[in-house]
């Protein structure tokens, strides 16, 4: 290689920028080939992204709540993800988490001292109740986050339910609002994200978007669905 052509190749390696669309391409590529279903925490199965992951870790830290609610257990493992970051931070706390069954919930994640499984459909209002309880033996801010069945109809309700539950700063999650073509799974039907736009439409001043940390990595499961409680 002669040297013009070396500083014409170290010049656009230093300049080149790929286009926006690289990271929805990447999304596509990792939800297509089902990476979420590989990925694990401390051996626990965690069905997200990993830099949602991530993202929740710097989220957990800066917030310190004392309460995360999770609706959509399955294994566990994300449950015990935020169990273990939480006991870094040094404070009382709580993890409540939720799912209609629990046949797939492993015995690691059982042992978890801190987290609470609760089999019930999330939309129960005894949920509300132990969310309501846990509120006021973990005085502090809450994270929730949902990730249970992701038909729109179940989400709104979802959140309705948190309505009355969380505070001005409390944090939530939606989560899987990447499907129906934002960016994945095109024709999948109604889900998570059309859920928070029927919810602003109805409660146009409840959140504000959380946009910087939802851009943060290019690319997350949970596309508009980073809200912070006003
Ligand atoms: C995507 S998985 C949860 C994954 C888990 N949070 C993780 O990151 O590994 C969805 C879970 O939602 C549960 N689920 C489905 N419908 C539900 C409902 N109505 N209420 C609560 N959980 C429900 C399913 O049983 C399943 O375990």
């Amino acid at each position: 290689m002669g040297v013009f052509s070396k500083l014409a190749s170290g010049i656009a390696s230093t300049i080149y920028r790929p286009g926006d669309n690289i990271a929805d391409e990447y999304h596509k590529w990792y939800y297509g080939t089902l990476g979420q279903t590989r990925l694990t925490w401390m051996g626990m199965t965690c069905w997200k992204s990993p830099s949602d992951m991530w993202n929740y870790q710097e989220i957990l830290w800066e917030l310190k709540p004392s309460l995360v609610v999770e609706f959509g257990t399955y294994q566990g493992g994300s449950a015990v993800f935020f169990a273990h970051l939480l006991r870094q931070a040094g404070h009382p706390f709580r993890v409540l988490s939720v799912d209609v069954t629990h046949k797939y919930l492993t015995e690691d994640a059982r042992r978890d001292p801190d987290v609470t499984f609760m089999e019930s459909s999330s939309t129960e209002p005894i949920v509300a109740e132990r969310i309501r309880e846990l509120r006021d033996e973990y005085p502090g801010p809450v994270f929730a986050i949902l990730d249970s069945d992701h038909e729109c109809g179940h989400v709104l309700a979802e959140m309705k339910l948190l309505r009355p539950l969380l505070v001005p700063g409390d944090y939530l999650v939606v989560e899987d609002s990447n499907v129906n073509g934002h960016p994945v799974a095109p024709g999948w039907g109604a889900g998570p994200f059309e859920a928070i736009e029927a919810y602003e439409r109805e409660y146009e001043n409840d959140y504000r978007h959380d946009s910087d940390r939802e851009k943060k990595f290019g690319w997350t499961f949970a596309t508009n669905g980073f809200l912070i409680r006003n």
